[in-house]
């Protein structure tokens, strides 16, 4: 059984790779987020809203565990929280192979301007007014995804290498 799950800050192209990866393996991609949003029916802004962002994670850490025992070969983008909450990263390590798309921050800043209606944690960092709070959980973040198995900079973010890691 293969297990891949992708970590990473959001906009660090984890379901970019994720897709690309799971081509060249021949197995199936998924996004963390869509199946929340297939099993609940409703979009991740609308839940962060009806059940705020505790209830959030939890929901989010549930249908990690239960995904992973109801498919086999995958590839799973997770959100950038995902790995942050309920010990998910330690989990995740224990029941596949961890990948930190170590997205340099500049990149990421610049990819995510805009989407914050989409991105209910961007939106709230906005709103603090405090210019330095994305990077502050930049940071923070980042510190949790260094411990994944395997640290993908831009300069190892190939798919080809990768597959050859993951064989050897
Ligand atoms: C979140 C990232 C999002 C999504 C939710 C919370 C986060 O996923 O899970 O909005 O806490 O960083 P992406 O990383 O795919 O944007």
């Amino acid at each position: 059984m293969k297990a891949i799950y992708l970590v990473g800050f959001m906009g660090s192209g984890k379901s970019t790779f994720g897709k690309q990866l799971a081509d060249g393996l021949g197995i199936s991609f998924f996004d963390l987020d869509q199946v929340i949003e297939n099993r609940t029916g409703k979009s991740i802004p609308q839940l962060f809203q009806e059940w705020g962002e505790i209830r959030f994670r939890e929901y989010e850490a549930e249908v990690l565990r239960s995904f992973a025992k109801e498919e086999d070969d995958f590839v799973l983008a997770c959100g950038g929280g995902t790995p942050c909450f309920h010990d998910s990263l330690a989990w995740m390590k224990s029941h596949g192979y961890t990948l930190f798309i170590d997205t340099p921050f500049a990149d990421i800043e610049e990819r995510l301007k805009g989407s914050e209606a989409i991105r209910p944690v961007l939106m709230a960092l906005r709103q603090t007014k405090n210019e330095d709070s994305m990077y502050q959980l930049y940071i923070q973040r980042r510190e949790i995804y260094l411990q994944a198995a395997s640290i993908l900079g831009p300069e190892r973010l190939n798919v080809n290498e990768v597959i050859h890691m993951l064989n050897s």
